[in-house]
């Protein structure tokens, strides 16, 4: 079972935990590894769509996996137990992952390992709101696109807005791909620039390009 870079870098983080959770699991390579590899005892894999369960169902059996990982059709984080300590979502959008945190009980969940598709922000944006802060985070690329990849654990920190727009890590290590990305951005934008029509909108985009270049 082939797993790819993007998920191998997830499960690198699950490493030591007792039970994972894979919410979005779809065909549950993330938690047939980590339980493979020993870096959790079981699992639960869980998925909202009939057609990603039963994928995930048949690839647990075909690997004798059945006693360790439990195979779930739930929605979010609804039916996740007590014992489990770990969290991964990946391959989600930002605020589909920002919901299914607002949306449940974390119970006794230790560390989040979140690798949202996009707008990685939406869920710097709730920290607060669900007691979790940001121990480590990463910006990489596989196949051409650029993900973000969030690790995070129980605890209050403060975050400054362009901390929670841009990563507090990012902007002090300004990892290569944080900064491909935000060059395209500020491309973008200046390419957006002659298209505008009010003065309102110019003053948006000047502001928008300025951030940008601030954080490089
Ligand atoms: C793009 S796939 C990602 C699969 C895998 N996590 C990965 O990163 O390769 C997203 C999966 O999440 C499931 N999903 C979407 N929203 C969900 C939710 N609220 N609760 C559980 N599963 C969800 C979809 O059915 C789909 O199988």
């Amino acid at each position: 079972m082939p797993l790819s870079k993007r998920l191998h870098t997830c499960l690198q983080f699950t490493r030591g935990f007792q039970k994972l959770a894979d919410i979005g699991t779809d065909h549950a390579f993330l938690p047939i590894m980590a339980v493979k590899e020993g870096y959790v005892y079981s699992a639960l894999a869980i998925d909202n769509k009939e057609g990603p369960y039963d994928i995930a169902k048949k690839n647990v059996e075909k690997t004798n996996l059945q006693d360790k990982i439990q195979v779930i059709y739930s929605e979010g984080i609804k039916d996740i137990d007590e014992d489990v300590d770990v969290i991964t979502i990946n391959g989600l959008g930002g605020r589909v992952i920002k919901d299914i945190l607002l949306d449940g009980d974390l119970k006794n969940v230790k560390r989040l390992v979140l690798q949202p598709n996009n707008e990685a922000s939406r869920i710097r944006g709730i920290l607060h709101e669900i007691g979790f802060y940001i121990l480590d985070e990463l910006v990489f690329e596989e196949n051409k696109r650029i993900y973000d990849l969030l690790v995070l654990e129980r605890g209050v920190k403060e975050y400054t807005d362009l901390e929670i727009e841009y990563g507090p890590i990012n902007l002090t290590l300004k990892p290569h791909f944080f900064l491909i990305r935000v060059e395209k951005e500020i491309v973008k934008y200046e390419k957006i620039m002659p298209l505008v029509t009010t003065k309102e909108q110019q003053r948006e985009i000047d502001a928008k390009i300025a951030e940008l270049r601030s954080v490089l």
